[in-house]
């Protein structure tokens, strides 16, 4: 496994896939490498793409509102993404893409070693979860795997669109709070190491 440092490199210059032409920044991931939960959302959008860091547009604030009620930040959380570079006019990641990326999301998964994940809408849960997963139905649904809780919640963007998801946010929130009570996880905002 490589280090932090030597992944990050390794991602900076990748040509896996055909996304790597389009792109301004790899968008390598953000926040606290030692902490016990982790963000998994679907790909960088336009202004991700722009300044290298994943959730900074309009769906990023609004993560980090709805983060903040559970007393979450990007200084106790680890957030990266599926897909590492831009899909043009922000279409799904194809799965091609996805499976050229996923090596570099399992190596910052194992490097940050998280109690706790939640995948950040449809693409990320049908990844991270199951190939069936339908996020209206399911998400707020907790499976543990090699020892790690893994649940997953609308997108910020899909919730930015439609208040009505909201409220099933908000349950699916207070739910994961209380699985970082029930399992001691650790939301000190400690500075990374
Ligand atoms: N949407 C995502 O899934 N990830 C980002 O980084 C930004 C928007």
């Amino acid at each position: 496994m490589q280090n932090w440092e030597k992944l990050q490199q390794t991602c900076q210059t990748c040509t896996r896939c055909e996304l790597c032409s389009g792109r301004h920044n790899v968008v390598f991931g953000v926040g606290n490498k030692d902490a016990d939960i982790m963000l998994i959302g679907e790909g960088p959008g336009e202004q991700e793409d722009l300044q290298g860091v994943p959730f900074v547009g309009a769906a990023g604030q609004f993560l980090d509102d709805i983060l903040s009620i559970i007393d979450l930040n990007r200084e106790n959380v680890y957030i990266a993404n599926i897909v590492k570079c831009r899909p043009p006019g922000n279409r799904d990641p194809k799965d091609e893409e996805q499976d050229a990326c996923m090596e570099y999301l399992n190596q910052q998964i194992a490097l940050v070693r998280p109690k706790i994940i939640v995948c950040l809408g449809r693409i990320a849960a049908r990844r991270m979860i199951d190939p069936e997963y339908r996020i209206t139905k399911d998400h707020g649904i907790w499976i543990c795997r090699d020892g790690v809780w893994i649940t997953a919640i609308y997108h910020p963007s899909a919730l930015l669109r439609d208040v009505s998801k909201r409220p099933e946010t908000f349950e699916d929130l207070l739910e994961i709070r209380e699985k970082i009570r029930r399992i001691g996880a650790n939301i000190e905002e400690k500075p990374s190491a």
